[in-house]
């Protein structure tokens, strides 16, 4: 990453400090570091590879040099914000949605709670990780990774569901720092809408398999399935079940149900 540019790009926005590393282990955790130390709102942290980049689920996620965007934004929820916590991956993934939408014309759909889509491919994960004292939100980060270029896309046999890079899906050459610095954008700017009906409807729209049956499994390897409704407005997932009664779900993975045959949360 160039990094005058990256500051250029940065500079109408509130960003406090750029902490940018050839190679580190995760940004997240460093972020989370920082934020014990008192990191200030909005600070950002950059890496060009990661060592043990973190998914969800303690899943591993690679961040191949030159090829992928990987950063982390420190968040300060106020009070109010920090009751519907929840929402702040969903923002992320708005903000995500709404750039690419702008930059290049294209329309990436979200899987729930933060993973987008491309062609029905995930090209960009995120993670957001809080520190609670007691009861109480300290902060949070904000992860956001990224397959840019095709060599950032893991092999099949080490993603759960298939991978495309943003590459793939236009024609337009792709500016990583410009990229980044409309996500932080967005972040911020959505944050302002964050407890209002229109952040819920922007991101509904963008919702994969919307009315499409679906299963949710937990990190226990338990899984509930039903008929994908909404969201709720704390950003928990609405299924409704074969019963007719429609249950929300705060957290899991989600997968496709299998039109026929028997279920199976391997799929
Ligand atoms: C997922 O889809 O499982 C979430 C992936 C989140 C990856 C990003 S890359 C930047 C930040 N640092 C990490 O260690 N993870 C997040």
């Amino acid at each position: 990453m160039d990094i005058p540019s990256l500051h250029k790009a940065l500079e109408h926005l509130p960003i406090p400090a750029v902490h940018y590393f050839p190679e580190i282990d995760s940004t997240n955790r460093q972020a989370l570091d920082g934020m014990v130390h008192g990191t200030s709102e909005y600070t950002l942290y950059i890496a060009e590879t990661q060592t043990s980049g973190r998914g969800r689920s303690n899943r591993r996620w690679i961040t191949t040099p030159g090829a992928s965007l990987a950063f982390s934004l420190v968040i300060h929820p106020s009070p109010e914000e920090g009751q519907k916590s929840g929402l702040f991956p969903l923002a992320s993934a708005l903000a995500v949605c709404l750039t690419v939408e702008s930059l290049y014309r294209i329309h990436p759909e979200i899987k729930w709670p933060n993973d987008i889509l491309l062609g029905g491919k995930k090209w960009c994960g995120i993670l957001v990780e809080s520190i609670w004292r007691s009861e109480r939100l300290m902060g949070m980060v904000a992860g956001i990774g990224a397959n840019l270029a095709q060599d950032s896309i893991p092999p099949d046999d080490e993603v759960l569901f298939p991978a495309t890079c943003l590459a793939d899906h236009t024609a337009n050459p792709i500016n990583a720092t410009q990229l980044l610095a409309s996500i932080v954008e967005g972040i911020i700017h959505i944050r302002s809408e964050l407890l209002t009906h229109r952040f819920l409807d922007d991101y509904q729209s963008r919702l994969a398999f919307l009315g499409e049956p679906v299963m949710l499994v937990g990190t226990g390897g338990d899984f509930a399935d039903g008929v994908l409704t909404g969201i709720t407005e704390e950003g928990c997932l609405l299924l409704k079940g074969r019963q007719g009664f429609t249950n929300a779900y705060p957290a899991g993975d989600l997968r496709l149900r299998p039109k026929k045959g028997r279920f199976s949360p391997a799929h």
